[in-house]
């Protein structure tokens, strides 16, 4: 068994912009000093989903507001900061833009080290704000809008893709659902609020890949959803679709990284990414880790969904080992290296 033991602690700015939350913060070591978020999803909100276009535009009218602010929280000043991390991939490719060239404007002017960071591995190093030392090997599910993959991560920065999902996201389908109810978008959180006293057997909804398996697939619980509507109507009970709709999910996000524990024979789960707040998924996650005794690490809240700390938590071990990238770092849609050498 490992812990992190990083021994380094450079005052990094660390910056997201890979999809609709412009995101700025600065780290020292595993300590957040800020985190500041500006959301976009007001502007989405009109056309239920992210706007490419729209995205880039309006992360370039937040970033200096958000890096100032980030500066002001964390107490520090440009000329203090020793590197600058970016999300560069994945994610929509206007957006990213926009973050990578800030950071490259940064550290051309400070003369300062630039670190390209995945938005995956940004997740998956959200619980390193946490105290307690973190155990290596462990299950890791990533539970995001655009992502629902099972990992492995023997250590820091080393990670084994184990499964992943065919088709929609885990947090897609919360937001399909939502949308299907007609409760708004995101949707994540208004199908925690509504499922609330909801009976969650009412309906009976599809997991979605039969057998031990390490994927997903939400797609046939989405068009589950919609013969739902269509043959209940006005007479659906929305707190009774709810609770089903998050109680099918979360089984399923439970049952498989339970067998993905097993199969690897860890003894700790971390769950991250935007889903990771939901309050059921926590629940059933402690409950199944606590009878079998082994360690759950969950992000707080502010580094569940899209922010710039997780990505300044990623940098360390980047830093540490001197993996820095050069003034002509590109972005990407995809991530084809995390998993790469394992
Ligand atoms: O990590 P994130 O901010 O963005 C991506 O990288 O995709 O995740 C956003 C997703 C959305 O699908 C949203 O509905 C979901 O996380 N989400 C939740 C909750 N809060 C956010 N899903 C279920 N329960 C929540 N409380
Ligand atoms: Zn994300």
């Amino acid at each position: 068994m490992e812990t992190t033991g990083l021994s380094q602690e450079p005052l990094i700015l660390a910056i997201e912009t890979s999809c609709d939350e412009t995101s700025v913060a600065v780290v020292r070591g595993r300590q957040v000093l800020s985190n500041v978020i500006s959301s976009q999803i007001a502007l989405h909100k009109r056309w239920g989903g992210v706007v490419p276009e729209a995205a880039a535009r309006a992360h370039v009218e937040a970033f200096l507001p958000v890096l100032q602010e980030a500066l002001q929280g964390a107490d520090a000043a440009l000329e203090d900061i020793e590197a600058v991390a970016v999300t560069n991939r994945p994610g929509l490719v206007g957006a990213l833009s926009v973050g990578v060239t800030a950071a490259k404007a940064i550290c051309y002017s400070h003369k300062i080290p630039l670190l390209g960071i995945s938005h995956l591995e940004g997740h998956l190093s959200s619980i390193l704000s946490d105290e307690k030392p973190i155990v290596y090997p462990h299950i890791s599910l990533i539970v995001s809008g655009g992502h629902t993959e099972l990992v492995l991560a023997m250590a820091p920065g080393q990670y084994r893709l184990l499964g992943q999902t065919l088709d929609d996201a885990a947090g897609e389908a919360f937001d399909k659902g939502a949308r299907l109810l007609g409760l708004g978008y995101p949707g994540g959180m208004a199908i925690q609020e509504n499922a609330v006293g909801g009976d969650p057997l009412r309906y009976k909804l599809p997991k979605g890949l039969s057998g031990p398996t390490t994927d997903f697939s939400f797609s046939g619980l989405k068009t589950a959803m919609l013969r739902l509507v269509e043959r209940e109507g006005k007479g659906i009970h929305i707190q009774d679709a709810c609770a089903s709709l998050q109680h099918t999910i979360v089984e399923v996000l439970v049952e498989r990284t339970l067998l993905a524990v097993d199969e690897n024979a860890c003894e700790a789960v971390a769950v991250v990414g935007g889903v990771s707040a939901n309050l059921a998924l926590r629940q059933r996650m402690e409950e199944e880790c606590g009878r079998r005794g082994i360690g759950l690490w969950v992000p707080p809240l502010s580094l569940c969904t899209d922010n710039a700390a997780m990505i300044g938590l990623a940098a360390l071990q980047h830093f540490a080992s001197g993996r820095f990238d050069d003034l002509d770092l590109d972005v990407y849609p995809q991530d084809d290296s995390l998993f790469k050498n394992s």
